[in-house]
């Protein structure tokens, strides 16, 4: 945990941004996997982390604006507790680590919401995302579980985004701890990317570092030479020269902040020509935009940027064709990268995403486009210096997403399709680094991890 004041400073700064009533943060629950008893890995939810730092089950957390106290409620451990789990300290002294004085068991939470209930006072709380959490908020407001996304607190939501988004030193340092194990992470794929290996050998002794060095991976590691499938989770494909792998891969530390980064390789660890000719231009796309970044920019900005040099990359290949400007603003570009530039990163990988996406990348100036491609861009609003954020460019052939094009007629002014023919069988190429923006500028996380061609191929050779 960080120093009590921390946590004491974050809930005062949230309480000074609300007008009354309560704040309701409840942690998680352990959740079960095939049977009640047998739970996964234990994630304690991260705006309770944020304003509370405890790290385990069946707390929750209470900010009263109006009487300027916090509360934590949760149970001292009983002898079987001790007997299964060992001793724990005394929920007083652990919420003492928080900075907050009241505890109380967590069935007395009920009452004690009841009672702010019954005085008319408003209950602030953010959604769920979990089953559990759902039926806690069904008993505890006497709302049904249909009702509870429809009464979240926008003002809370907002007041937790404002705080959340600006990273302090503490937190900058969490984060660069999480891409130096992801260092080691990618380092590692990259030398076992060889002809022959199973996709799940690497993604198994990748994520064993990620839980070594720190705590488990921040999100399902993605893994595999079919690259072109964004989110691909199969871990059951032979590694085979003349495909490239992408690795999209990060850790969390011991304090759950997390890392997000991605490599693609050539299986066998030599680039062919083709090979690349596409991965240049999304070095290009990373590295422009990277370079680009600074307070006030809007990352929308930075997305169009990125798609542009996409766009001219592949007109200088011959796959695209026609003004590049109207490629973008039209959406042609999306074919081969139908994804948005990147995200918010922190105590969630795509941080607070559960409170809204819109509420988190998007505000009043800048609004989410309904465009194929730019539509899926999380983050559009301008960067303020303490914003921690992805750049993540890519490039991906999807068959089944050409044909249809290809069929509807779509873009022909701008698809050279006869040559888009023969990338069918390429795959995918994504560059992903983790980026600090600063007073001035940016500042690149973590150590560099290789991501020239020569610093990949160099690398693939050890
Ligand atoms: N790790 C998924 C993503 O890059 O957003
Ligand atoms: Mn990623
Ligand atoms: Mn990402």
């Amino acid at each position: 945990m960080f120093n009590a004041k921390v946590y004491t400073e974050r809930r005062n700064r949230l309480r000074a941004q609300l007008g009354s009533g309560l704040i309701l943060i409840p942690g998680n629950a352990e959740a079960s996997y095939n049977y009640p008893a047998n739970t996964y890995h234990f994630r304690q939810d991260s705006n309770f982390l944020y304003f509370f730092g405890l790290d385990h089950p069946d707390l929750a957390g209470v900010i009263d604006i109006d009487e300027n106290k916090d509360y934590i409620f949760g149970n001292d451990v009983d002898m079987d507790d001790i007997i299964w789990m060992g001793p724990q300290p005394l929920m007083s002294d652990q919420a003492a680590k928080a900075g907050v004085e009241n505890t109380a068991p967590l069935n007395a939470l009920s009452d004690f919401i009841n009672n702010a209930k019954s005085k008319g006072r408003k209950i602030h709380y953010v959604p769920p995302y979990r089953g559990e959490t759902y039926m806690q908020l069904e008993n505890l407001l006497g709302l049904p579980v249909s009702e509870i996304k429809n009464n979240v607190s926008v003002e809370l939501i907002r007041a937790i985004v404002k705080l959340r988004e600006i990273k302090d030193e503490y937190e900058i340092a969490e984060i660069e701890k999480a891409v130096d194990i992801a260092y080691q992470m990618h380092t590692t794929s990259m030398k076992m990317a060889k002809p022959g290996v199973v996709e799940r050998e690497i993604a198994g002794a990748i994520e064993g570092i990620s839980l070594a060095k720190g705590g488990p991976v921040s999100f399902p590691i993605i893994l595999s030479i079919h690259g072109e499938t964004l989110h691909n989770h199969y871990h059951g494909n032979i590694l085979k020269e003349g495909r490239m792998m992408v690795t999209d891969a990060g850790a969390e530390t011991t304090m759950h902040y997390s890392s997000d980064i991605t490599r693609t390789v050539p299986v066998g660890g030599k680039f062919s020509p083709r090979q690349k000719d596409i991965y240049e231009i999304v070095l290009q796309a990373n590295k422009k935009t990277i370079d680009a970044t600074k307070p006030g920019i809007p990352n929308k900005e930075l997305h169009l940027m990125a798609a542009g040099i996409i766009a001219t990359g592949l007109k200088d290949l011959g796959l695209m064709k026609g003004n590049v400007q109207d490629i973008v603003s039209e959406g042609a570009h999306a074919m081969f990268f139908p994804h948005g530039l990147g995200h918010m990163m922190g105590l969630d990988v795509h941080d607070m995403e559960g409170l809204g996406e819109n509420y988190v990348g998007y505000d009043d100036e800048i609004k989410r486009s309904d465009q194929f491609g730019t539509a899926f861009l999380r983050l559009g609003k301008r960067h303020k210096p303490g914003f921690v954020f992805t750049i993540e460019p890519g490039i991906y052939f999807i068959p089944a997403l050409i044909d249809l094009w290809k069929k509807e007629g779509k873009f022909t002014d701008f698809i050279n399709y006869d040559k888009v023919e023969s990338f069918k069988d390429f795959g995918g190429i994504r560059i992903e680094d983790d980026i600090l923006v600063t007073e001035t500028g940016y500042k690149v996380l973590g150590k560099p991890i290789p991501k020239t061609v020569a610093e990949v191929e160099e690398t693939m050779r050890k």
